[in-house]
């Protein structure tokens, strides 16, 4: 049977929420990736030390035994100096959202006005903290984030130590200009190497495959195939998998967000073999995300076969329902038992 063993792979991009949800969830990311780097957007928003240490905990807690290292970030708020000093050590990022744009980040950024921002961001790079970015004005929503590549540029040049990480790219604008600058890197879902808009409302509507940034145009996905599948070294896999219960997913009002952490990897496989650039993976999944976050590789393998997985209808537990991306379709890998 042919089977691929991944090294420490790392999802650096996640939402894993809390309580009954964070229960249910985390252990679907820690079965299989080593660690992550989890997202702030709670309610009320992570901004303080104790709330950082605190959620941290709680992921621990839901994880068990398993080994996997939650990376935890701030929500991006003008912080001072000597607060970022003191709660370096328990951060990997500061997660940047405009304000309203998307999934609880009212408390976001208005203005993304380089000078108001500077004493923040100066701070960030001098401690090596890096700067993670939901890339999207408020624009029209197929444009918005072609709209945000001149905010990117402007952050990358007024603050050329800092490390930018563009998250969720999805178009091939983002594609060029993270490979201009040296201080931009990026993040790419598992959804966004797959469909377009036309998968999402080209014909009857899907709300499971209804996120934000929304899937773009085929021109757009063939970019980001071609960078993820290059392995370049700027590009991480991250899944921004985003948990929603069935009912707030398949209603009047949709919530924003994919859950694709328990297929991600088997996922992954199917693609870069169907391309014939197995080789690349372990970069897109670990290596990069390594060598840009200067993480320690763990010693967690994950090794996948080629047989039939069937993706559940629902994962189940704590009260919870949560439908994955793919339910009920046929994947051609599967976990090795
Ligand atoms: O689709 C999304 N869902 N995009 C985001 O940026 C946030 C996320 C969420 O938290 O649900
Ligand atoms: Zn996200």
């Amino acid at each position: 049977m042919e089977k691929i063993t991944l090294n420490s792979p790392f999802d650096m991009h996640i939402h894993l929420r809390d309580g009954d949800m964070l229960k249910l969830v985390a252990p679907l990311s820690s079965h299989t990736f080593c660690g992550g780097i989890i997202m702030p957007n709670l309610v009320p928003p992570l901004d303080t030390k104790e709330a950082v240490v605190a959620y941290k905990n709680r992921i621990l807690e839901a994880i068990g035994s398993d080994d996997f290292t939650p990376f935890m970030t701030l929500f991006f708020k003008p912080y001072t100096k000597e607060f970022l000093e003191d709660v370096k050590d328990e951060i990997s990022a500061i997660k940047l959202y405009p304000a309203g744009i998307t999934t609880n980040s009212e408390g976001g950024v208005s203005v993304i006005d380089t000078e108001a921002l500077a004493p923040t961001l100066n701070a960030m790079a001098e401690l090596n903290i890096p700067l993670c970015v939901h890339g999207e004005t408020n624009g029209f929503v197929m444009d918005r984030e072609k709209e945000f590549m001149s905010v990117y540029e402007a952050l990358a040049v007024a603050f050329p130590k800092l490390k930018i990480i563009m998250e969720h790219i999805t178009t091939k604008e983002a594609v060029e200009l993270v490979q201009k600058y040296d201080n931009l890197y990026a993040t790419i879902t598992l959804q966004h190497l797959f469909i377009t808009l036309d998968d999402v409302a080209g014909g009857m509507l899907k709300p499971h495959l209804f996120c934000k940034p929304i899937a773009k145009r085929p021109e757009d996905k063939e970019a980001l195939l071609n960078i993820a599948l290059s392995g370049h070294s700027k590009i991480m896999f991250g899944s921004d998998s985003a948990p929603h219960p069935k009912h707030k997913k398949e209603a009047c009002g949709c919530a924003a967000g994919v859950f694709t952490s328990p297929i991600a990897l088997q996922v992954l496989v199917e693609l870069f073999e169907t391309h014939g650039k197995l080789e690349n993976l372990e970069k897109f999944v670990s290596q990069n995300a390594i060598d840009i976050y200067k993480l320690t590789p763990s010693s967690k393998a994950i090794t996948l076969v080629k047989k039939d997985f069937v993706v559940p209808e629902a994962y189940e537990g704590f009260g919870e329902v949560v439908v994955p991306m793919y339910a009920g379709e046929t994947i051609k890998w599967s976990l090795e038992k």
